[in-house]
C-alpha cells in the first residue's frame, strides 16, 4: 500500500484500510490526466519494472515517461544491490527536491529494491518523499491514485508506438541461492516462475510491436520451472524459439550451480539463441566460494565454461560478474581471481568491490579489507579485463559478424550489437536501423568491433 505524504495538509486522502495515514498527498484539480517521470537504475529486472509500471499507469488513465519538468508525479526505481547504488538514488532524491517545491501538487514516489529494504522508514528518513510502494504489487498504489484522480481520468490510455527492437521479459521473479554477501533474496523474494504460455504470450505481443530481439529475466534464470508443467529453462527456450519474427533470443542470470549440460545443448541447436552466456563466478578460489555460500568449486566452473564453450559455436561470448575486497579475502585468493580471469578469458567482467548489506550473512563479519585496497584490487583487475578484452575483440578481426542495427551516430554511421552481444560500428550509410546485417571485422578494441558490411541478412 502506499504511504501518503505529509506535505499535503489540508486535503482529505481516501482512508486505508487498517492504518492511519500519517501522511497526505496534495491533490489539485489538475483539469487533465497527470503525468508521470519513471527514472530508474539497477539491473535488467529494474528495466523490465519500468516498463511493466509505464503500462500500468498506462491503464489508470495517467500518461507516463514524460520529461520530469511536465511531470506531477516522479517515481524512482530502485537498487540497493551496494551502498553506491543507494547513495546514487539518494542523489536523485536531492534533485527531485526543488522540482517538488517548484508546483503545488507535484509528489515524489519510491519503489523497487529499496523501498522493500527500508519500507516506511523512507519517509521518515525523506520529509519530500509522498509514496513508497512495493513494484511487485503496485495495484493498491495504483488504486489509490486513481481514486485520488478520478476526476481528471478518462480511461485507460494508448501508450504510443515503440521503435524499439530489443526487450526484457521476466520469467521468474526472486531468488533462493542467498549468497552470503547479496541482499537481493531478501528484496526480490523467494523464486516465483511465470507459465510457458505467459512467457510465450508476452515474447508474441513484443514481437508483434516490432521487438526482434528478447531477453528472459531471472536473478537465477537457470532454475526456472514452469509451475504446472514442471518446463525446464531449456524447454522455454525452445518454445520461445519458435515465435514467428523473434531474431534473437538471449537469457539472464545464470547460476553456474544451475547451468546444465541441457542448456548448453539447447543454445547450440536453437537458431534465435544467441551465443553469449553471462555466468557469474565471483571469485577464483574454493575458500572464497565457500565463505560466500557459491556451492560450486573453481574445477566445476572450470568445467561447465568448457562443456559451454564445446557446445555452443562456433564462439561463445562469455562474461562473467566478479566481487573483490570481500571478507577475508588474502592476497593469493584474490591472485587465483586474477589468475581464472587469465585462464578462461572472458569478453567481460563486471567487477565490483564488497559492499556490506544489512541483513545479508555476511554483515556481522569482520569488513576488513580497506576501501583503498578494494580499489587497489578492482582497478588491478579492471586493467587485466581490459587487455582479455582487446585482444578477445582483435582475434574476431577478419571473421562475419551479423549486426542487429539499433541506431546511427550524429556522423550518420550505424551501430549495433552482435550474437555475441558485442558493440560493432559500420561505416556511414552502411545499414538502416532495424536491419540485421551481415559484416566482416576489420578492427575492433576492448570495448567494440569495427566493420565493413557484406549485406542484408534480414
Ligand atoms: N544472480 C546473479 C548471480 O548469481 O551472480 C547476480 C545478481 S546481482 C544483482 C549482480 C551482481 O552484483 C552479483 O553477481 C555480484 O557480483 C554483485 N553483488 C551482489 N551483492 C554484492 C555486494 N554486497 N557487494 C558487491 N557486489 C555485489
Ligand atoms: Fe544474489 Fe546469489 Fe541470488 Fe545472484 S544467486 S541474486 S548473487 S543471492
Ligand atoms: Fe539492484 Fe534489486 Fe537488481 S537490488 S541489482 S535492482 S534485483
Amino acid at each position: 500500500m502506499p504511504v501518503l505524504s505529509d506535505a499535503a495538509r489540508g486535503f482529505r486522502p481516501l482512508q486505508m484500510a487498517g492504518r492511519p495515514a500519517r501522511r497526505e498527498p496534495i491533490v489539485p484539480v489538475l483539469g487533465r490526466a497527470p503525468r508521470v517521470h519513471l527514472w530508474h537504475i539497477g539491473c535488467q529486472m529494474n528495466d523490465a519494472d519500468r516498463e511493466r509500471l509505464a503500462e500500468e499507469f498506462a491503464d489508470i488513465g495517467f500518461i507516463p515517461e514524460v520529461p520530469l519538468e511536465d511531470a506531477d508525479l516522479a517515481v524512482l526505481i530502485t537498487c540497493t544491490v551496494r551502498a553506491n547504488a543507494e547513495q546514487k538514488v539518494y542523489g536523485k532524491f536531492r534533485e527531485l527536491i526543488p522540482w517538488k517545491r517548484e508546483r503545488p501538487g507535484r509528489a515524489i514516489a519510491v519503489t523497487g529494491c529499496m523501498a522493500v529494504e527500508h519500507g516506511e522508514g523512507l519517509l521518515q528518513r525523506l520529509p519530500d518523499l509522498d509514496y513508497v510502494f512495493d513494484v511487485r504489487e503496485p495495484d493498491g498504489f495504483m488504486a489509490k491514485l486513481q481514486a485520488l484522480h478520478a476526476i481528471n481520468l478518462d480511461g485507460p490510455i494508448t501508450l504510443p508506438a515503440s521503435d524499439r527492437l530489443s526487450a526484457y521479459v521476466p520469467v521468474m521473479g526472486g531468488c533462493n541461492e542467498m549468497c552470503t554477501y547479496c541482499i537481493v533474496p531478501f528484496v526480490r523474494g523467494r523464486e516465483t516462475s511465470r507459465p510457458v504460455d505467459e512467457v510465450m504470450a508476452h515474447v508474441q505481443r513484443l514481437v508483434e510491436g516490432g521487438v526482434r530481439e528478447v531477453t528472459l529475466l531471472g536473478q537465477n534464470v537457470n532454475s526456472y520451472r514452469d509451475p504446472s508443467t514442471g518446463s525446464r529453462l531449456p524447454e522455454l527456450l525452445r518454445a520461445v524459439d519458435t515465435v514467428p519474427g523473434l531474431w534473437r533470443l538471449r537469457f539472464l542470470t545464470s547460476h553456474p550451480r544451475n547451468a546444465v549440460p541441457e542448456l548448453f545443448t539447447a543454445m547450440h541447436e536453437l537458431a534465435t539463441v544467441c551465443e553469449q552466456l553471462h555466468l557469474p563466478v565471483q571469485a577464483g578460489d574454493n575458500a572464497l566460494l565457500r565463505r560466500m555460500r557459491r556451492l560450486y568449486t573453481v574445477d566445476e566452473y572450470r568445467a561447465k565454461i568448457r562443456a559451454a564453450r564445446d557446445a555452443v559455436r562456433p564462439r561463445l561470448s562469455l562474461s562473467t560478474d566478479v566481487i573483490v575486497g570481500f571478507c577475508g579475502e588474502t592476497e593469493s585468493e584474490f591472485a587465483a581471481t586474477e589468475q581464472l580471469m587469465r585462464e578462461l578469458e572472458f569478453d567481460t567482467v563486471h567487477l565490483a568491490a564488497y559492499s556490506v548489506r544489512p541483513g545479508t550473512a555476511a554483515a556481522p563479519r569482520a569488513d576488513d579489507i580497506p576501501v583503498a585496497e578494494k580499489k587497489r584490487r578492482l582497478n588491478h583487475l579492471l586493467g587485466v579485463q581490459r587487455d582479455i578484452a582487446s585482444a578477445r575483440n582483435r582475434s574476431y578481426v577478419g571473421r562475419e559478424i551479423e549486426v542487429l542495427v539499433e541506431g546511427r551516430s550524429e556522423d550518420d554511421r550505424p551501430y549495433g550489437r552482435t550474437r555475441e552481444n558485442k558493440v560493432a560500428w559500420l561505416p556511414a550509410g552502411a545499414a538502416e536501423p532495424g536491419s540485421l546485417t551481415k559484416a566482416r571485422v576489420v578492427s575492433a578494441t576492448a570495448w567494440q568491433l569495427h566493420a565493413e558490411p557484406l549485406g542484408a541478412a534480414a
